[in-house]
């Protein structure tokens, strides 16, 4: 469910090619009758400049089916992913974003296939080759223990072990420690786990439970995701829970999962989830999924939360305000995904002016004041904080407080500068436009424009792409 392409074949081929693994060949003048396949491999990377292995060409996932089982105490997990994909291209290979443990089998559509593994690439070489346009069905079954992934920023995520379970956050190059895929937010798919644990543990996915089994001492626990979800999102957070289940008022089934431990300290941030959501669908647009929920663990080696999509998973007991940072990524970043990395202040901008406007709502701050704040425009100009480019961060400060903070001031400006009416208006039609699938800054500055009827060249300027404390606007 790709809604475009980044580039080119052309400089995904380079950037394959930098990152030193195979490129696509390229597409010759074809010599014989028009119309016959031209079998080339897909391309090995989706062309995004800040993780140059993530995401492959060539095809469109549409579904994983992701089967697994997972013993905490021997870290030990055997799974079988089943893929569902269109071909978009005549294609005799094609690569998966796969860092897990050793791969069993790998068929495609039934046929036992060949394939390599270079650092994140596991290339598949189909036989019958694949026509552009075909459905294809790829199961792979591998089996060991997932990895830990660390970050350009030295944070940890992927597959986590806690003393109880595993920690699953994905973001931003997580999910191919346990399931192989096109692992970059620009090919969205529909999701359905079936995860296997022992009795007394709790697995925790994306989207509704759908059943809860258990036999000969251990339980599997089937969750689907039923709207596009870009994998990052994905998490199977397994671990000693306490589970609440309810509905808002507006009809959204609600589904907690809390570390015993954690219960109390995190029992005033799960309870406002409903408020939350209440007050965010009234400025944003309609909540976006089919569910909504949070899961607390103890996971202190991560040291931060994120918002899986309709269960934003956090490493230890959230404020409330982290809760309302996670549940208005739903909106923003979930529902509407960068179009690629550098865009991350669509997402992080917005969940934190979300949390502005939440914290003004409930009688706090302003967010004038917030703005004003010395965490915000008060900071020096001399600070080394105003020489990160907000629409540019570069693969280190993606999670640093530029995309966050100078991307909520960004939009606080934009509404001092467009109106209330104009912005909050831009920013709901923002979600319905685009919901499902990604956006990207130049589309954000073209639709603030339009909305706006201004040329605000010189405004997002100052704001997004260049370093500097913006002095007017
Ligand atoms: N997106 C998360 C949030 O702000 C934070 C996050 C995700 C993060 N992955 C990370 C922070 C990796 C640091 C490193 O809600
Ligand atoms: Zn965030």
């Amino acid at each position: 469910m790709r809604s475009r392409r980044i580039i080119g074949t052309a400089l995904a081929t380079v950037l394959g090619a930098l990152a030193g693994v195979p490129a696509a060949a390229p597409a010759l003048a074809a010599p014989g009758n028009p119309g016959e396949p031209r079998y080339t491999a897909g391309a090995p990377s989706a062309g995004d400049p800040y993780f140059p292995d993530q995401g492959n060409g060539g095809y469109d996932v549409r579904h994983y089916d992701i089967a697994l089982s997972y013993d905490p105490a021997t870290r030990y997990m055997d799974a079988t992913t089943t893929i569902t994909a269109a071909a978009t291209q005549d294609m005799d290979a094609f690569d998966l974003d796969f860092r897990g443990p050793d791969v069993t089998s790998l068929t495609v559509n039934g046929h036992k296939a060949s394939f390599t593994r270079t650092g994140q690439e596991l290339v598949v070489s189909p036989r019958p080759k694949l026509k552009a346009g075909q459905t294809f069905t790829v199961v792979a079954s591998y089996a060991g223990t997932p990895p830990v992934i660390t970050d350009p920023d030295g944070s940890i995520e992927g597959w986590v072990p806690t003393d109880d379970g595993a920690f699953v956050p994905g973001e931003p190059q997580g999910a191919p420690a346990w399931f192989p895929g096109d692992d970059h937010p620009t090919d969205k798919a529909t999701f359905t786990f079936h995860v296997t644990v022992p009795d007394g543990v709790t697995a925790v996915g994306n989207g509704r439970l759908v059943s809860k089994t258990t036999t000969g001492g251990r339980t599997t626990f089937v969750w689907d995701q039923a709207e596009p979800m870009a994998t990052y999102l994905a998490t199977v957070t397994l671990g000693t829970f306490t589970v609440a289940e309810s509905v808002t008022p507006g009809g959204i089934p609600v589904y907690t999962a809390v570390d015993p431990r954690l219960v109390t300290q995190s029992a005033a941030a799960v309870a406002r989830i409903p408020d939350i959501l209440e007050y965010f669908t009234s400025i944003f647009g309609p909540y976006p999924f089919g569910s909504a929920g949070a899961i607390v663990d103890r996971a202190p080696d991560v040291g931060y939360a994120l918002e899986s999509q309709t269960k934003p998973i956090f490493s230890s007991a959230p404020s409330v305000g982290t809760m309302a940072h996670e549940l208005a990524h739903q909106w923003y970043g979930d529902a509407v995904s960068p179009a690629r990395w550098s865009d991350i202040w669509l997402n992080e901008g917005f969940a934190t002016y979300a949390t502005w406007l939440w914290t003004e709502h409930t009688g706090g701050a302003t967010a004038q004041q917030t703005f004003a704040s010395s965490s915000n425009y008060g900071r020096a100009a001399t600070s080394s904080f105003w020489q990160v480019v907000t629409a540019d961060p570069g693969p280190e400060d993606m999670f640093g407080n530029v995309p966050y903070n100078r991307g909520a001031m960004t939009l606080h400006a934009l509404r001092g500068k467009i109106g209330d009416a104009v912005f909050f208006k831009l920013i709901k039609d923002w979600v319905a436009g685009h919901r499902y699938g990604n956006a990207s800054t130049a589309e954000f500055v073209d639709a603030a424009q339009k909305a706006s009827g201004m040329d605000l060249t010189a405004f997002f300027d100052v704001w997004l792409y260049q370093k500097g404390k913006p002095a007017s606007w």
